[in-house]
């Protein structure tokens, strides 16, 4: 079975990580959340994790040899698939590199629009009320070296209403994420 890892972020809830965790555990994917990965320890997402009885590792972005700390417990906890799940940072090259259209990111906006560097959280949604756009959703796609630049797997559209705010946006686009990081495992899973 494929053996997944989600690396998440210092700031974020982990919310990406439970849904892709619950759908493992009520095999609703065909792969085992099997390692979450954080960057500091005692994080809200590592705490989740741990609660959902998953395996977490914390390998710090700045420390020397974080590529090649990363890739030695990818390998040893047989890593087939890697999921951002709001990971701030760029993977090192080397592991961008090894996992080659095995590493999944989420983005709360529909690319090409909306992403890069700078562009995450409330950036986004408030980029996006900003531009008058009438609709956003969220994007699941490949990752590369670049931040929001590999190619689109799967995108899930919502509504911009007048009277939305970033807070509202933001909210129903994290209702669309939980749905799309499942659907967008079991896309890749089934090629
Ligand atoms: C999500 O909005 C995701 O699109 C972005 O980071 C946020 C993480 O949220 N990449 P959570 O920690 O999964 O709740």
């Amino acid at each position: 079975m494929t053996r997944i890892a989600i690396f998440v972020g210092s700031q974020g809830r982990g919310s990406n990580m439970a849904s892709i965790v619950a759908a493992s555990q009520a095999s609703n994917i065909p792969a085992e959340a099997a390692l979450v990965i954080g960057s500091k320890e005692g994080t809200p997402s590592l705490l989740r994790a741990e609660a959902l009885g998953v395996r977490t590792v914390v390998v710090k972005p700045k420390e020397d040899g974080y590529a090649s700390k990363l890739l030695t417990i990818l390998e040893e906890n047989e890593i087939d698939l890697i999921c951002l799940a709001g990971f701030m940072w760029l993977l090192p090259a080397e592991v961008v590199e090894k996992y080659r259209s095995r590493i999944l990111n989420i983005h709360p906006a529909l690319l090409p629009k909306f992403g890069g560097k700078g562009m995450y959280g409330m950036h986004v949604h408030e980029a996006v009320i900003a531009a008058g756009e009438k609709e956003s959703g969220c994007s699941v796609h490949f990752v590369t070296e670049e931040y929001d630049e590999g190619a689109v797997i799967l995108q899930k559209k919502c509504d911009v209403s007048p009277d939305d705010t970033p807070e509202t946006l933001a909210h129903k686009v994290l209702d669309l994420e939980h749905t799309a990081y499942v659907e967008a495992i079991n896309k890749l899973l089934s090629e």
